[in-house]
């Protein structure tokens, strides 16, 4: 049984979250690199993840808590029990430079399966939740996708870099699809899929605060999240990913098998 204590209190703290990085556009932030130029953290990255383990560590001491910023450090070895997974700022470039194309990503997982999933497209105020044998709702409306039945009706969404260097054989879905759109944040390009606007969202490798909320909220729609080998995703580790409806994520997974010839792109 689903805990809807549990869920209301996530939809408060998601709101104060998404309140709290709308008014930090009204000032300077603090920026770091980590990787490389293109790779940032902010303040309100490190603000945003200590908020949800602060409230996850008061009402829910016994649970694991992944983030990307590494705020909880206790480290989650095994995936026994409930565990959160925050991705606090997904589009932190994107938050940056653009001060909007951004979300939050948060899922819940018992036992290694996903429970829940929330993604909130801060600046567009719209937030996504699924529950698992509930169903997937925008702002608290039921979720309608429109129906794709195969890919070459339908855009498709991934990250632009992949595309134009053919990692992970992602051209051979390009050239089968109407074209590729790339926001440069997972998480709007995974709601884009679970809204039936592109049919496919691949990545070569995500990191489990990547695809946790994804993950969760394909499983909730009854669509497809698994590695293009057709593996069950790994809490615990960086994966590929495919997430779409059944018919198009099958034919997803026997096109990245395929090594074809590279037609026209759009
Ligand atoms: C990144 C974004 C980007 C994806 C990268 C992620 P971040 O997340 O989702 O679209 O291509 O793989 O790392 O670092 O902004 O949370
Ligand atoms: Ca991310
Ligand atoms: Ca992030
Ligand atoms: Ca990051």
């Amino acid at each position: 049984m689903f805990d809807y204590q549990m869920h209301s209190r996530i939809l408060v703290w998601m709101e104060t979250a998404a309140e709290e990085l709308r008014r930090s556009h009204q000032r300077d932030l603090k920026i770091e690199e980590k990787k490389n130029a293109a790779d940032l953290v902010t303040e309100m990255d490190k603000a945003t993840e200590t908020f949800f383990v602060q409230k996850i560590r008061e009402h829910y001491p016994e649970h694991q808590i992944i983030g990307e910023e590494g705020i909880n450090d206790d480290p989650v070895t095994d995936v026994s029990g409930t565990v959160w997974v925050i991705d606090p700022i997904d589009g932190t470039l994107n938050f940056v430079k653009q001060k909007k194309n951004f979300g939050i990503m948060l899922a819940i997982f018992e036992d290694g399966l996903p429970k829940a999933g929330y993604i909130y497209d801060v600046m567009n105020h719209d937030l996504y939740y699924g529950i698992v044998g509930v169903g997937v709702f925008r702002n608290h409306q039921i979720l309608e996708p429109f129906k794709i039945q195969a890919i070459s009706e339908a855009l498709i969404v991934g990250n632009i870099g992949m595309f134009a260097t053919n990692r992970g054989n992602s051209l051979a879905l390009l050239t089968q699809s109407l074209g590729a759109r790339a926001y440069g944040a997972a998480a709007l390009e995974i709601i884009s899929v679970l809204k039936g606007e592109a049919a496919v969202y691949y990545s070569c490798g995500l990191q489990p605060w990547d695809f946790a909320a994804g993950w969760a909220l394909c499983e909730a729609l009854g669509f497809k999240a698994t590695t293009p080998d057709n593996q069950t995703l790994n809490l615990l580790k960086r994966c590929p990913v495919v997430f779409g409806n059944p018919l198009v994520h099958a034919e997803a997974l026997q096109l990245l098998k395929e090594t074809k010839e590279i037609g026209e792109i759009n």
